[in-house]
């Protein structure tokens, strides 16, 4: 018994992968143009690439794609993480380590010629010409007897392009740096774009960087100091997948798995759900977020598939499966979210908050503005679900606005919820948000009242 549950726990991780990065092309879902837009970059010489947006959208997802295309095409990539606290000597030292760039020198005095290192790895040696002048970037100091004291220069851009120059082998390379939003220090950032203009001349070194990391600009991602170089770099962003890639998850997903999902159903009674298919339940909580169809379809597969599920996904097992996907969800949305509650006093001002964070996920994802959070609120209360689970609350329009602005502010617990876009736009700071509260209010009523204890 134990092992059938055991086999069917690792059928459901291999198909529903809520935090761990697609490395299968045919998994990813509805990323064609960022795609393409990459395997134009790869053969676009001298060009680098920089892929950033809101957490969680599939930035890695898109970059172990773009590793395999690059494989394929005869590159040698290499993945490096950044850390906090990073410097950008720490981060080329890492670089060069990662890719097996041996940058000891070889120095060969039958030449002009001097070598960076003998092999990369087990793959070949990199070399470069020594300037007329004789001097090298990364410090070769003759002693009396000719041999090379070597340090190598990891804080200067320059001399990292050089290192990592072409393979002899004929290959380019590929760098990814991922979770570069972790890096802090301007000083790096300007260096890694130095290093961008510098490895832009691709026939001397016929290497790529590919900068990944969490920011809403890709100004923000490489400092607000950073001056990008505009041609040399292009810059992807990473939205929201639409809701058919949303819905072709869970489908795909659960077809792999066996599972049925359950019909349509008549209107019977009063449910929230009446007017929506299962899947536009689930589509609608996503709200373009891949990381929650497989967070959803997890749940709801390990219902279906265990004892008594009969393998179909109902309205049932999906409630069921979202009281435990707000368990799972990351901890940095569910911690910020439990501070909001915790930190307002009394049953009704966290009913008031959590009215107006729900009405603004069914707002327009990207952008809204206050008056549309208060019409979504007005909306809310005529819906008898909602206003069960929001008895007897009413929210003036006025009260709407000022329960937002709380909203929006910095608290020494928890980060803004709402951030300004422009004018009189708003979004969710961290979009997941959105998603998260969405499946809080579908938790059953007795949960639901525990919360707003
Ligand atoms: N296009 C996609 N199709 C199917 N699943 C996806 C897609 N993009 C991402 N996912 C899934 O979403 C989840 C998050 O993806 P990923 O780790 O790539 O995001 P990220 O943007 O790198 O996250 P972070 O900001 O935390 O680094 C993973 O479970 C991944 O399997
Ligand atoms: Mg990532």
């Amino acid at each position: 018994m134990e092992q059938k549950s055991e086999e069917v726990m690792l059928q459901i991780s291999k198909v529903f992968t809520p935090f761990v990065p697609i490395s299968k092309i045919e998994l990813l879902k509805g990323r064609k143009k960022e795609i393409s837009r990459f395997k134009e970059i790869l053969n676009l010489p001298g060009r680098q690439a920089i892929l950033y947006g809101d957490r969680a959208l599939g930035k890695s997802s898109i970059a172990r794609i773009v590793k395999n295309i690059a494989e394929e095409q005869d590159y040698v990539v290499t993945i490096v993480f950044c850390f906090r606290n990073d410097t950008y000597s720490l981060i080329s030292k890492r670089i060069l380590e990662e890719a097996e760039v041996d940058s000891a020198p070889h120095t060969d005095t039958s030449s002009k010629e001097t070598t960076i290192g003998s092999s990369i790895g087990a793959k070949g040696g990199i070399k470069f010409i020594a300037e007329a002048s004789g001097e090298l970037d990364g410090k070769v100091i003759m002693g009396s007897s000719q041999s090379a004291q070597y340090q190598p220069n990891y804080d200067d851009p320059s001399w990292v392009a050089k290192a990592l120059a072409k393979e002899p082998t004929g290959k380019r390379r590929l760098i990814i740096l991922e979770e570069y939003d972790r890096v802090e220090d301007d000083d790096t950032h300007d260096k890694i774009a130095e290093m961008v203009k510098l490895l832009s001349d691709e026939q001397s070194y016929g290497c790529k960087l590919l900068i990944v990391g969490v920011a809403k600009t890709s100004n923000e991602l490489l400092g607000a100091h950073g001056s990008l170089p505009g041609r040399a770099l292009t810059k992807v962003k990473v939205k929201r997948v639409d809701d058919t890639a949303i819905g072709t998850i869970f489908l795909d997903g659960m077809a792999k798995l066996g599972c049925e999902i359950a019909r349509p159903m008549p209107i019977l009674g009063k449910s929230s759900h009446n007017e929506e298919t299962l899947l536009e339940t689930v589509v609608g909580k996503c709200s373009g977020y891949p990381l929650y169809a497989h967070l959803i379809g997890q749940e709801c597969a390990k219902i279906a598939l265990g004892t008594d599920g009969g393998k179909r996904i109902t309205f049932p097992v999906l409630r069921k499966a979202l009281e435990s996907c707000v368990e799972l969800d990351e901890e940095e949305i569910v911690d910020q979210f439990n501070d909001i509650i915790e930190s307002s006093r009394g049953k009704k001002s966290k009913s008031q908050k959590m009215l107006v964070m729900f009405a603004a996920s069914r707002c327009n994802q990207d952008k809204f503005t206050i008056e549309d959070v208060a019409k979504q609120v007005e909306k809310l209360l005529k819906h008898d679900f909602y206003s069960n689970r929001f008895k007897g609350l009413a929210i003036s329009q006025q009260l709407s606005h000022s329960i937002f602005r709380s909203l929006m502010k910095t608290t020494k617990n928890h980060k803004a919820l709402f951030c300004h876009i422009k004018r009189t736009y708003y979004a969710f700071d961290d979009p997941r948000m959105a998603c998260y509260v969405s499946m809080i209010i579908d938790q059953p009523l007795a949960k639901w009242q525990e919360l707003l204890q």
